[in-house]
């Protein structure tokens, strides 16, 4: 099926390796290569992988389980969805927040993904500079000019035309092949960062077990990353649950969509930091623009790093392109179903208001000093809270309201043999919530206090 299908009659994936790559299409985007390694810098480092983990496995896997059934069941949108399975009642609202979520994330989601796009162009075209410190001026020059909001245009452009139904199909078959080559590419910058001088000291700060700067604030960041990169908490996935036929099994979707994200994550943060620990003068908590100060670095010490550097920005734009697709789908799919707008011009609408939202953070990382941290403090809170807060009230709904019940039947419909349901019913009635809940109030609690 095609990100079109939606308009008449509902559309269902061709298989499910095709959901999963979907999914994963979805899920695997600049979360995975910009926000995980930029989050564990200023988080400071293994820590935060450690809590992330957790948080992928015990609330990531059962949240993306929730909401595939959700979606598959009742076979809409997400406010849609809420509407059939609690009609008259304010759960809609949920799918509210998600599309409200959608569109504030996809204004400065395509702002980096501008970022990815000119380093695409200025890698091909003359090079990314020569030393560490001319990487850093040419960076910084592009911040501090008017072109971040002509690569955000075109960026966002490419979006709404491909969810306009402008590829057909394309961009599914592309995404097929296309994201092995991201993996394999990403496993050479691995084994080159790795193996540079004073490599270890990167890894040492990645990966060593440091329990000791855990906090509140780095458990509610890791958690806001867990949802953000597996694309939770705002609908994603229950409007392509929606799209899953009745004979493929929910677990493991939800179990290999995770395991590539993690991966890939993982990768990402393998190639950064060693990397980033051998170039004098750069400092992990860099913020937003780490991964564009550090992995040029890389492209100098290879052969045809060229060659390479160009390959690599390629395929992280098309990554954040098919996670950019996905956002856009939710909010018009949200238009198409509930207020009957056609698709084209729902897309195209969706589409320059996400612009215009987007400007701010364009213009706040060195233009405009009036915006200057705008685009963090959005992704704080619509990247993060938002998501972990629609994810409360995903498990609160399949808990307590829906039921899990309702949820495990829906489950094994597609797979009779599922067993965990006891445990899962645990996760999404109890824990999940409960650790929501407690983390959200402690952090309230260091704000105000
Ligand atoms: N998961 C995507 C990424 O990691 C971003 C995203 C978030 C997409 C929420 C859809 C919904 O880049």
């Amino acid at each position: 099926m095609t990100h079109s299908a939606g308009v008449g009659t509902r559309g269902t994936w061709g298989s499910k390796l095709t959901f999963v790559l979907a999914a994963a299409g979805s899920a695997i985007g600049l979360g995975n290569i910009w926000g995980f390694p930029m989050m564990v810098g200023l988080y400071g480092g293994s820590g935060f992988v450690f809590v992330y983990l957790i948080c992928v496995l015990l609330l990531g896997v059962p949240v993306m389980m929730a909401e595939l059934t959700i979606g598959r069941s009742a076979r809409s949108d997400p406010v849609g969805a809420f509407k059939k399975l609690a009609p008259q009642t304010r759960w809609r609202f949920v799918g509210v927040l998600g599309v409200v979520t959608g569109l504030v994330i996809l204004s400065y989601y395509s702002v980096v993904a501008g970022w990815t796009l000119r380093y695409l162009a200025t890698t091909l075209t003359e090079g990314l500079g020569e030393s560490p410190a001319e990487i850093q001026a040419a960076f910084t020059g592009f911040l501090a000019g008017p072109w971040p909001l002509v690569f955000h245009a075109l960026f966002m452009a490419l979006t709404i035309w491909v969810v306009m139904g402008g590829v057909e199909g394309g961009i599914e078959r592309i995404t097929k092949i296309l994201m092995p080559f991201l993996l394999l590419i990403l496993l050479l910058l691995v084994l080159r960062s790795v193996t540079l001088e004073g490599a270890w000291r990167g890894i040492d700060f990645y990966l060593r077990p440091d329990l000791s700067k855990i906090s509140f604030s780095v458990v509610l960041a890791a958690m806001g990353q867990a949802f953000f990169s597996l694309s939770l908490g705002m609908g994603a996935m229950i409007t392509y649950g929606s799209y899953l036929s009745e004979k493929e099994d929910l677990a493991s979707s939800a179990l290999y969509v995770s395991l590539s994200d993690l991966l890939v994550a993982f990768l990402a943060g393998l190639a950064i930091f060693p990397a980033l620990f051998s170039v004098p003068g750069l400092k992990p908590d860099e913020g937003p623009a780490l991964i564009f100060l550090v992995l040029p670095n890389i492209f100098n010490t290879i052969p045809f790093g060229q060659l390479f550097g160009t390959a690599f920005y390629l395929l992280v734009a098309i990554a954040a392109l098919t996670s950019a697709i996905s956002l856009l789908e939710v909010v018009v799919a949200y238009f198409i179903d509930q207020r009957g707008w056609s698709r084209r011009w729902a897309a195209l609408v969706v589409g320059v208001s996400a612009y215009l939202l987007g400007v701010p953070s364009a213009l706040g990382e060195g233009y405009v000093s009036f915006f200057s941290g705008f685009l963090s403090r959005v992704d704080f809170l619509f990247g993060k809270l938002s998501l972990v807060i629609g994810g409360l009230f995903i498990c609160l709904f399949v808990g307590w309201r829906w039921g899990t019940a309702n949820a495990v039947a829906e489950i094994q419909r597609s797979n009779p043999g599922f067993r965990l349901g006891e445990a899962w019913s645990f996760l999404v009635k109890y824990l999940c919530p409960l650790a929501i809940v407690v983390i959200l109030i402690r952090q309230l609690a260091d704000l105000l206090l």
